[in-house]
């Protein structure tokens, strides 16, 4: 399988759009939108030094897998940047073809070549496990308020 690596542009939404629904649905199973709601959508977080990353398969033109990234510029640092991984999801059929650790090698890299310092993520604790395999390492703990 030939994947190709990309950032999902507004331009993408209404090509890709059945393969991203069903990708991201792996993550948040309620999700519903319309070509043009998600285009929007993209519009507004690209907008705000986040990139959506998508691999999609070359010979079925479908996205497979996704992440976000925001970029944060820390201000105690120099303006150096620290990257929060957001939103990963592989499609549920292709789960177990190692295209998620492919991806994320790749997200490390190109984090390491943008001299980001460091990178951040949430996950539950089940999935700790999975994200230890690129040496992520639990770290305090998250608190959330939801308005
Ligand atoms: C998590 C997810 C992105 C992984 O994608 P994937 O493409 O299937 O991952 P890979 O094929 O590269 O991973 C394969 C390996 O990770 C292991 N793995 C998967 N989940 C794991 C977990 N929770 N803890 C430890 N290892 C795990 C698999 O056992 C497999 O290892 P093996 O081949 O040695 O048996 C995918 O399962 C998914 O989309 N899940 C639903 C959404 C989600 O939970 N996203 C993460 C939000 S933080």
């Amino acid at each position: 399988m030939a994947i190709i690596y990309k950032t999902f542009e507004p331009q993408d939404a209404s090509v890709y759009f059945e393969s991203y629904c069903s990708t991201i649905k792996s993550l948040v199973p309620a999700w519903k939108q319309t070509p043009e709601t998600l285009k929007s959508s993209l519009e507004k977080v690209i907008s705000q030094w986040s990139v959506v990353h998508i691999a999609i398969d070359k010979d079925a033109n479908e996205i497979v897998w996704t992440a976000t990234v925001l970029i944060e510029y820390k201000l105690h640092r120099w303006g150096t940047k620290a990257w929060h991984i957001e939103d990963v999801a592989t499609r549920n059929w292709r789960w177990g073809k190692w295209i998620g650790s492919q991806l994320i090698t790749n997200c490390i890299d190109t984090a390491k070549q943008a001299w980001c310092y460091k990178i951040i993520l949430d996950c539950t604790q089940e999935m700790s496990g999975y994200y230890e395999r690129f040496d992520f390492k639990v770290q305090w703990v998250e608190m959330k308020r939801y308005l």
